[in-house]
């Protein structure tokens, strides 16, 4: 496993790409509206991105996703793509960005509400929000990646939802996806142990039913194996000589 260590000025490049992509979910969360398209979710961020931010959206063309952003309606899990399906009232959508800026990426995702949320869809998203969180916490020099995951296991199998053990979170610099994998399930005490310099997401999954997931034939789209409904929320993370630095914060700082 190799794990990169930001210099100073590294860290500096992250934290504009954290932040780059943290304003383009501030930016498009009033266009998820009933009626609106993925695609054109996708258009609206692909455009923000390269004119405004003079950014690279990552997915694109990334492994051979063909959009720029991912977008998981309810059952799905992650990497969704964009397309012709409207939202509509009662909807609950993860929208996944991640922005090249400098060399450098940032990675982040929310969970957007299309009218009036249900009251399951509601509580999910809010205990994967919480979880994320608890994971967070854990992130600091001495700590081990069995911490992060052992946090958000518990809060997410305390509140009787399950997660998803076949995607994680991940070292992320000038390469998208870096060792180490940040798995959001384990042990106190095991692992990896963390060190200042380090740069990765933590992007829990959190399914309402069982943990299992499956890959549609379009390569991409991961569903829930039951189709109860799925919840994510993504931030990147400077490991600090302190404890962490969130580089993904939006407007409203969470
Ligand atoms: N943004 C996703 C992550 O959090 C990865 C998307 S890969 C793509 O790691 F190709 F689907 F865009
Ligand atoms: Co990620
Ligand atoms: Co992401």
């Amino acid at each position: 496993m190799t794990v990169t260590i930001k210099t100073a000025d590294e860290q500096d490049k992250m934290r504009i790409a954290g932040r780059l992509a943290a304003d383009v979910l501030d930016m498009v969360g009033d266009y998820v509206k009933p009626g609106v398209t993925t695609g054109e979710l996708d258009r609206i961020c692909h455009d923000y991105i390269t004119e405004v931010q003079g950014a690279i959206p990552a997915p694109l063309n990334y492994r051979g996703f063909p959009k720029s952003i991912c977008t998981s309606i309810n059952h799905v899990v992650c990497h969704g793509i964009p397309g012709d399906r409207k939202l509509k009232a009662g909807d609950a959508v993860n929208i996944d960005i991640t922005v090249i800026k400098d060399g450098f990426h940032g990675d982040t995702s929310r969970m957007f509400f299309v009218g009036k949320p249900g009251i399951q869809a509601q509580r999910l998203a809010e205990v994967a929000f919480e979880s994320m969180w608890l994971g967070i916490e854990e992130l600091a020099p001495g700590k081990h990646l069995g911490d992060v995951g052992a946090s958000i296991q518990q809060h997410v199998e305390k509140n009787r939802f399950s997660v998803v053990r076949e995607y994680c979170g991940h070292g992320i610099g000038r390469v998208f996806h870096e060792d180490p994998q940040v798995l959001h399930y384990g042990s106190p005490g095991t692992g990896m142990e963390l060190r200042a310099g380090m740069t990765m997401t933590v992007e829990p999954m959190v399914n309402a039913g069982k943990a299992a997931v499956k890959l549609l034939p379009d390569g991409w789209t991961v569903v829930t194996k039951d189709h109860s409904l799925s919840a994510q929320w993504e931030h990147t993370v400077l490991i600090t000589e302190t404890g962490h630095e969130v580089l993904t914060l939006g407007a409203d700082a969470r």
